[in-house]
């Protein structure tokens, strides 16, 4: 490539880069991942250090973040707030620690100590306390001049308005990540794509009472101005920060040597979907204060530190055919089946497309190469299409106008709240009728949060629904067991088995069995204030009166999206015949009504391993019935651990670390016992 080319090229870049800076740091929504990011910002590090000539003073490694808002009024930081380099595996960990040893001129052999510090994915922000008050705080802005969000932050409560502690420095800077936890982002509204944007945005609201109600953390990991401190390494600050008031983060760790970093970035790595918050790598700092002075800065980042981030998590593929699933409420869902690719030690071979809208605005077609991602818990999806690759000849994606289960036609809705249409393409049929919908139906009847029929579960369904065993939720109660015990498979035992799990579940509550229905719009949560609303079934099946269905207004929670589809629910002749039979088979329990002075009000719970003599179901509804909550993560949020037998160490580790109370089975009985 001819200079010029190359020039144009890089520019290009520098380009792009300019604009997803602005997305990312203006306008608190990116547009690309932040894998994508990080790897445009790697080919223009890449494209500098091949070719001199090149410059630019918008290289993101001579610039950091965006020009601050004109919302608030800018004011220079007193020492300019950084970035990191990033690593991405071993050898750019060596490089670094090489850099670090050459630049001291310690042997080769030396050992260096490190602060690693997980690095949270939030908003950057510097908080100026003078004579032990919190005078200023300034976002990052492009590094040397922030925005004055002082009252903004004033509102966290994690941020200590006053220090009294003797050793406190007149002035000084401290500086850390504002965020939001994972289960406080699904709470608030889903204005925002991720929590890091949800906390830059409600951080930079013009009106501090907006940003008070959105429960904002604050993690403190650094300082900027300082006008005298006696501390002598990252590690003994990071106690002090403790010990004035702040929290830090209960995974901050010393590790000297390569290896025991790798080792730990790949435990967090694992523990990563566990943590309240997201973490995205995890930061080295050379621990000693001297030597972090000798080694100062280089363009924009200190030469102390590195940020090695988690693994990528993507890769590129080819989409072989796109295929249409039919959820249980009739949504089509197109499903990309790529050539099988290994991403992060998994063998994917699908990838959601999401829904018609996401196929039109990303124009996929089949036959395209495509960056697939996968991270975490999410399912595999296409990030980027590669339009370079396309074949001329590649056509684009029809989406199916009837429905490939039924024939029925392919309908969008209109969205009453946001006075648009749906994104989600949807089989018109009213349920049953299609057979694709009645067995995811069916499937939603027995799962875990519905009737929880022990071994009854997704391929059951699928295979008693071709044996023409089932067509409607009742026939589960009303199985032909002689049947089942001459298929291949099963025999007496099995079949005893079944009919006892099945038997069991005929007792059921009022709030499983109407969220076991599967309407449009009633989810567990929708279902249990409806059960404890209408108390019982009778009231329940009298919503088939329209007027009775509008009593329901009343219910805090329970708005006109979920009133219009309860009514439609029950103007259709196979869901009445539905409940019908089932009402015959089953005694449907009335709601119990919680007792919200309970003893365990307020407090958390988690369960581990196996529990003697009780199943985990009764153990929650125990401790809800006293007023506890249960939650699924050990996080701060939790109070009590309980252990039972064969419980995971993991979790018994996390919990220990944040100084959650552990509780073996014995011991949670007896609190039980005080509470009754
Ligand atoms: S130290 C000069 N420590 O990462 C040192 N940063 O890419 C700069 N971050 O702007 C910061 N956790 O938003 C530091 N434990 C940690 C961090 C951390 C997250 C963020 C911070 C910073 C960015 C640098």
């Amino acid at each position: 490539m001819k200079n010029e080319e190359i020039q144009k090229k890089y520019l290009k870049k520098i380009d792009q880069i300019k604009k997803h800076n602005k997305h990312y740091y203006d306008r608190d929504k990116s547009i690309i991942s932040d894998q994508e990011y990080d790897y445009l910002k790697k080919e223009i590090v890449d494209l500098e250090n091949e070719y001199s000539f090149l410059k630019s003073n918008e290289s993101p490694t001579k610039s950091v973040g965006y020009k601050p808002s004109k919302n608030f009024k800018k004011v220079k930081h007193k020492v300019p707030m950084l970035s990191l380099a990033n690593a991405f595996d071993e050898e750019d960990l060596q490089n670094f620690e090489k850099k670090v040893i050459n630049f001291l001129s310690l042997k080769k052999t030396s050992i260096i100590a490190y602060s690693t510090e997980p690095k949270i994915d939030g908003i950057s922000a510097s908080l100026t306390y003078f004579n032990g008050k919190f005078i200023q705080g300034l976002s990052r802005g492009d590094g040397t001049e922030g925005e004055d969000i002082t009252q903004n932050l004033k509102t966290i409560k994690d941020i200590p308005q006053e220090i009294t502690a003797a050793n406190f420095p007149k002035e000084i800077d401290i500086r850390g990540e504002v965020f939001i936890e994972n289960d406080d982002f699904k709470k608030i509204n889903e204005k925002f794509a991720n929590p890091r944007n949800a906390a830059s945005g409600s951080l930079r609201q013009k009106s501090s009472t907006v940003t008070a109600r959105i429960p904002l953390k604050f993690i403190a990991y650094t300082y900027g101005y300082v006008d005298e401190m006696n501390i002598l390494s990252q590690t003994d600050f990071l106690n002090n920060l403790k010990l004035w008031g702040f929290k830090i983060n209960p995974f901050n760790k010393k590790i000297s040597g390569i290896k025991n970093l790798i080792r730990n970035h790949k435990k967090l790595e694992e523990k990563r979907k566990e943590i309240a918050f997201d973490i995205d790598g995890v930061v080295y700092k050379v621990n000693n204060f001297n030597l972090q002075k000798r080694l100062g800065f280089a363009a924009n980042a200190p030469r102390w530190a590195i940020a090695h981030k988690f693994s990528a998590n993507s890769s590129v593929s080819e989409i072989i055919n796109i295929e249409i699933q039919i959820g249980r409420t009739g949504a089509l869902t197109p499903v990309a089946k790529i050539k099988p690719v290994n991403i992060g030690g998994v063998v994917v071979s699908n990838a959601t497309l999401h829904n018609e809208d996401e196929i039109i605005r990303k124009d996929l077609r089949i036959g395209d190469t495509v960056t697939i991602e996968r991270a975490g818990d999410v399912i595999p999806h296409v990030i980027s299409v590669d339009i370079k690759k396309r074949d001329k000849k590649s056509k684009k994606f029809i989406f199916p106008l009837s429905c490939p289960s039924c024939g029925s036609k392919t309908i969008k809705d209109y969205n009453e709240t946001t006075k648009k249409q749906d994104a989600v393409r949807r089989c018109s049929s009213e349920g049953y009728e299609c057979e694709k919908i009645a067995i995811e139906k069916i499937k939603h009847f027995v799962s875990k949060e519905a009737f929880n029929i022990d071994g009854f579960g997704k391929k059951i369904v699928e295979n008693f629904w071709n044996l023409k065993l089932i067509r409607l939720p009742q026939d589960i109660f009303n199985l032909d067991y002689h049947k089942i015990e001459q298929l291949e498979g099963w025999g007496k035992l099995s079949v005893t088995n079944l009919k006892f799990f099945i038997n069991q579940k005929k007792k059921i509550s009022l709030e499983r069995f109407i969220y076991s229905l599967g309407i449009r719009h009633i989810g567990q949560e929708n279902a249990k204030i409806i059960a404890k609303h209408l108390k019982n079934s009778e009231n329940f099946f009298k919503l088939s009166d329209e007027k009775n269905a509008e009593s329901l207004f009343n219910i805090d929670g329970i708005g006109a999206t979920q009133i219009q589809s309860i009514k439609n629910f029950f103007l259709n002749r196979i869901n009445l015949k539905v409940m019908f039979e089932l009402k015959k088979n089953l005694e449907i329990e009335k709601a119990v009504l919680i007792d919200n002075k309970g003893l365990l009000k307020n407090k958390t719970f988690m369960f581990t391993g196996k529990l003697n003599g009780i199943s985990r179901a009764e153990a929650k509804s125990l401790i809800e019935k006293n007023s506890g909550k249960i939650i699924s993560n050990v996080n701060k949020k939790l109070d009590y651990l309980i252990v039972g037998e064969k419980a995971t160490t993991k979790k018994i580790n996390i919990a220990k670390e944040l100084n959650i109370k552990i509780l073996e089975q014995k011991e949670w009985m007896e609190l039980l016992n005080k509470t009754s």
